[in-house]
């Protein structure tokens, strides 16, 4: 019998947008479906990408060096987990993914775009996500909602000024790819937006 392909699904947003909140349910319902489901997150997700996670996310270093860790990560991530659990036919849904790097080491800290797209092509080979979902909030209401939330790290610390940045950069990334972005409006309560998550993917036919 041939194994169903395998769905790799990210999720995207600026930090507060809240993401992370929909995974697990999204994880649950897919699983209830009775498909196999495998919950991980970028930066990290094997043992070294985590190491790596930890330096990106509180070690001061320039743009291009933040840039090389990540897609370090990725590799390591893509080749130790994603890979062979999309061959094996389950559903991958990673918290943030290479649209993110466009956002914030693109957009956010303004570093080169054609050089992200390098290291895109090296590390990926064409390989990218099947959907998606991108949490879209204005940056000031994403702000008050992290202030509600934990100690910043050297992301979630930057001004207005970077996560404004960021957000143009997803809505461009989700403009070049209409087919693989939907577009999550993140105003609203938990209830709300999960309902606009179900029916985006469910829209999608594949469970
Ligand atoms: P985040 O999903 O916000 O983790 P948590 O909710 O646990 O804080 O991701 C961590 C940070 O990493 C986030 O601020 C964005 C940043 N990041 C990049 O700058 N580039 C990348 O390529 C990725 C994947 C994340």
């Amino acid at each position: 019998m041939a194994v169903a392909p395998g769905r790799f699904i990210t999720f995207e947003g600026i930090d507060g947008a809240g993401k992370s909140s929909h995974i697990e349910p999204l994880a649950d319902w897919i699983r209830a479906q009775g498909h196999e489901v495998l919950l991980t997150r970028e930066p990290g997700g094997t043992p070294l990408a985590e190491n790596l996670r930890e330096l990106v996310l509180h070690r001061r270093m320039d743009a291009l060096t933040e840039t090389l860790l990540v897609f370090a990560a990725r590799r390591d991530h893509l080749q130790q987990l994603i890979l062979p659990a999309l061959a094996r036919g389950a559903t991958v849904l990673c918290d943030r993914f290479t649209d993110a790097t466009y956002a914030y080491q693109g957009g956010g800290r303004g570093f080169d775009t054609a050089v992200l797209a390098q290291l895109e092509a090296w590390v990926q080979q064409g390989r990218q996500p099947d959907l998606t979902l991108w949490f879209d909030l204005p940056a000031p209401l994403a702000a008050q909602r992290r202030a509600a939330a934990r100690a910043p790290d050297r992301f979630e610390s930057q001004d207005l000024e970077f996560f404004a940045r960021v957000r143009t950069a997803y809505k461009s990334r989700a403009q070049m790819s209409p087919g693989r972005f939907e577009t999550i409006d993140a105003l609203g309560d938990r209830e709300q937006v999960w309902s606009r998550v179900q029916t985006r993917v469910a829209a999608r036919g594949w469970y």
